[in-house]
């Protein structure tokens, strides 16, 4: 018996591939999110899922999902997934770190470049036939090269931001729940307060995980402690910031700008106040959207649905590695 997998949107054929191989797979073939129902209808005949960060999965989704066996998250964040009750249910959950660190990174970096040197402004600013000019005060920016990076969060993709600051000499400053001072040294990093860290830098750039500690980490008060030009940065998960605290940080000047892959909600309201500040910059959960990364994350989930499912290996990127311990047992 060939176990019954559920592929919850249309995902790089790579991971689709390996999957029919030894599984038997259906799929949400669409670009939308799958529908509660539909998904919960499919997946009440699976043993595992291929998710997205889109499909929540709670205590009374996996209630209702006996046969569920693991979730195959692709992506590296997991706050879609209540992961305790998973655990508690002996549900594996698994995610893909690694293989979108560059890519993050590569990210947050142009998103960071972007809002200092005013790059949609300036595309506007020709679109719209306002270029009559050579301007000496037109659309000014913040320099990056010799700059103050702050780093909060200094997990794999954050360490990769502090290695792209090596090359344009800045000064990198690291908030993070844990110190690394293993990476200190070789990363030419500080580790500082994020009080400090928020004082200090010419860019914030948010590299923690969503959970209740970092709900809501930079708020009205945060914001009010950083430079009135300082530029923050979010490839995490939008509710890390709150948004209403930084629309009123852009619109009266705390802070000189915002660049987000990330927000709250997503999709972001139309009517959002945000998306009428020329100093924000938005774009839609791109950040680990290369056709390489993206290939690799499909794979990555693909492979660890097969090894809990069908080759009995333990998964190669557990969130929970105790439902795997136990279960060997
Ligand atoms: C995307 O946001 C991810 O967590 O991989
Ligand atoms: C994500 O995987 C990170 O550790 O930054």
């Amino acid at each position: 018996m060939r176990p019954r997998v559920y592929v919850t949107r249309r995902i790089p054929e790579a991971g689709v591939r390996l999957l029919r191989e030894c599984c038997e797979v259906s799929q949400w073939e669409s670009d939308e999110a799958v529908p509660r129902a539909v998904l919960m209808d499919a997946l009440r005949e699976c043993d595992g899922v291929l998710a997205m960060l889109t499909e929540r999965f709670d205590a009374a989704t996996l209630d209702a999902l006996p046969r569920l066996k693991v979730i195959a998250n692709m992506a590296v964040g997991f706050d879609n997934v209540d992961v305790a009750a998973a655990t508690a249910r002996g549900v594996v959950v698994t995610n893909t770190p690694g293989v979108l660190t560059e890519t993050t990174a590569d990210f947050a970096w142009t998103l960071m470049m972007a809002v200092a040197r005013n790059i949609v402004p300036g595309y506007r600013y020709v679109q719209e036939g306002r270029w009559t000019t050579w301007g000496p005060l037109l659309l000014r920016g913040q320099d990056v090269y010799g700059a103050t990076l702050g780093l909060v969060g200094l997990g794999r993709i954050g360490s990769g931001m502090a290695r792209r600051a090596r090359g344009f000499e800045m000064r990198v400053l690291y908030h993070d729940a844990v110190r690394r001072e293993d990476l200190e040294a070789s990363l030419g990093i500080e580790f500082v307060p994020l009080e400090t860290l928020l004082r200090e830098s010419d860019f914030v750039s948010l590299h923690v995980p969503l959970t209740p500690e970092t709900h809501h980490l930079i708020d009205r008060e945060r914001l009010r402690m950083m430079k009135p030009t300082a530029i923050l940065i979010n490839t995490a998960r939008g509710p890390v910031v709150d948004s209403a605290a930084l629309d009123e940080a852009l619109r009266e000047g705390w802070i000189g700008g915002a660049g987000l892959d990330v927000t709250d909600p997503e999709p972001i309201p139309l009517d959002s106040p945000l998306l009428r500040r020329e100093n924000c910059l938005i774009v839609p959960h791109i950040a680990s959207a290369s056709f390489r990364t993206r290939d690799a994350m499909a794979e990555l989930a693909a492979r660890n649905l097969i090894r809990v499912l069908v080759s009995g290996e333990p998964p190669e990127t557990p969130v929970n590695p105790e439902v795997w311990e136990r279960r060997r047992r």
